[in-house]
């Protein structure tokens, strides 16, 4: 009953986001898209502009936010790698090793609960925790850096009216990331009427994918993702466990349950799922396709969908036409 609920709320989330980008001018957010996924809610006490926008970006690129100064956020979070790192787990400023793997930031602005279980309620607050734990930052003193840079104290001032401070910085850190949205990829286009975008393997595997296969009862386009929490098996016979979701809601049921993570541009986000264990796009469809590993809170939903080698293979090929081709330009730092 209560996913049940949790889940409209997501699904009208993004229909409010549809309603409000069709009922807007194309650039009625500040900001061209052409994208297959609408402009995400914006929180009524942080609109997204572009200069607040361009001020985050500036921000996630710049190592000066973290504590000893020798890390930005895109420093495990590279654009041409899906906004990921290509590592199983990375290390923290500090040394400290993290004990999940590193998500994407695509598509952020959609999600209602952020991290993997979920723990962080909004997306500011979830930034102001990754400036302290990830890069190392007493935010105090960080600001008092970013706000000595002339170039950020005009920029503050023209967005915010203000100085730099930990709580304006992380609104423009959230602003940034609720433009990041993978939408142009080319199963939009193959979607919008060009049906040379994709092969045929891959529309094969679209098929699957709603179909037989049952990914999209999780995976939900246009998101590919539902925003809630499932144990897929991946956590079954560790010494120790991770809780997952459990930690968060204390329910027995979400007892190593994750985040069903967006699949827009995950075939360039490898190694996969939340303990980064799974290298390749192919054994991560394959592990999913065959219903995961046993494990008594796993989620009935999953199933072994027998699939043949071809039909795995057609899978893969439609996955690999969500990676999306907009354009990015790094920022020029102040
Ligand atoms: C050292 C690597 C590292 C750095 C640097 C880093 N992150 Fe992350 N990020 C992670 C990991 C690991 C997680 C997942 C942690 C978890 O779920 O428990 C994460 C999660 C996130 C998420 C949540 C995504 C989701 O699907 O819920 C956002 C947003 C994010 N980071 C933004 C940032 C921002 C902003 C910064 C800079 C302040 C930053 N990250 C710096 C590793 C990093
Ligand atoms: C019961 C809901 C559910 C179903 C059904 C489902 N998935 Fe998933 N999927 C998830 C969750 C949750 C994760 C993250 C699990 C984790 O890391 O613990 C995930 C992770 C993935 C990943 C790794 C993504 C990444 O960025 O790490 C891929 C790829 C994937 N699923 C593909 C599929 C395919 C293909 C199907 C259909 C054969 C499918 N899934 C069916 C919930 C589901």
């Amino acid at each position: 009953m209560k996913w049940t609920l949790r889940r409209w709320l997501v699904v009208a989330g993004l229909a409010t986001g549809l309603l409000a980008c069709s009922s807007m001018p194309p650039d009625g957010v500040g900001y061209a898209r052409s994208s297959a996924l609408p402009a995400p809610p914006d929180p009524p006490d942080n609109p997204t502009t572009p200069e607040k926008a361009a001020l985050g970006k500036q921000l996630f690129f710049d190592k000066r936010l973290s504590g000893d100064g020798s890390m930005a956020c895109q420093g495990c979070h590279f654009r041409h790698l899906g906004w990921t790192d290509a590592l199983p787990l990375s290390r923290k400023v500090g040394g400290g090793m993290n004990t999940r793997h590193t998500p994407t930031v695509y598509n952020t602005g959609y999600y209602t609960a952020w991290y993997w279980d979920g723990r962080a309620k909004t997306l500011e607050g979830q930034i102001t925790a990754a400036w302290k734990a990830q890069i190392g930052a007493d935010p105090a003193k960080a600001t008092a850096v970013i706000a000595a840079v002339p170039g950020y104290q005009a920029g503050f001032q023209k967005v915010f009216g203000a100085a730099p401070s930990e709580e304006n910085i992380a609104k423009a850190l959230a602003a940034f990331l609720r433009t990041l949205n993978s939408g142009e990829a080319p199963w939009d286009r193959y979607a919008a009427g060009d049906k040379t975008a994709v092969s045929a393997d891959a529309a094969a595997g679209a098929e699957l994918f709603t179909g037989k296969a049952g990914c999209a009862a999780c995976h939900r386009p246009p998101l590919y993702s539902d925003g809630m929490f499932y144990n897929v098996g991946l956590e079954a016979g560790k010494a120790q466990p991770d809780l997952g979701r459990f930690a968060v809601s204390k329910d027995p049921a979400d007892t190593s349950a994750f985040k069903t993570p967006t699949l827009r541009s995950v075939g360039i986000s490898g190694p996969y799922f939340h303990d980064g264990s799974v290298a390749s796009l192919e054994e991560a469809v394959r592990y999913m396709a065959a219903g995961g590993k046993a494990d008594p809170h796993k989620s009935q939903i999953l199933i072994d969908r027998k699939l043949s080698e071809k039909e795995i293979g057609q899978l893969v090929a439609f996955l690999n036409t969500l990676t999306s081709e907009e354009s990015f330009a790094p920022p020029k730092l102040p």
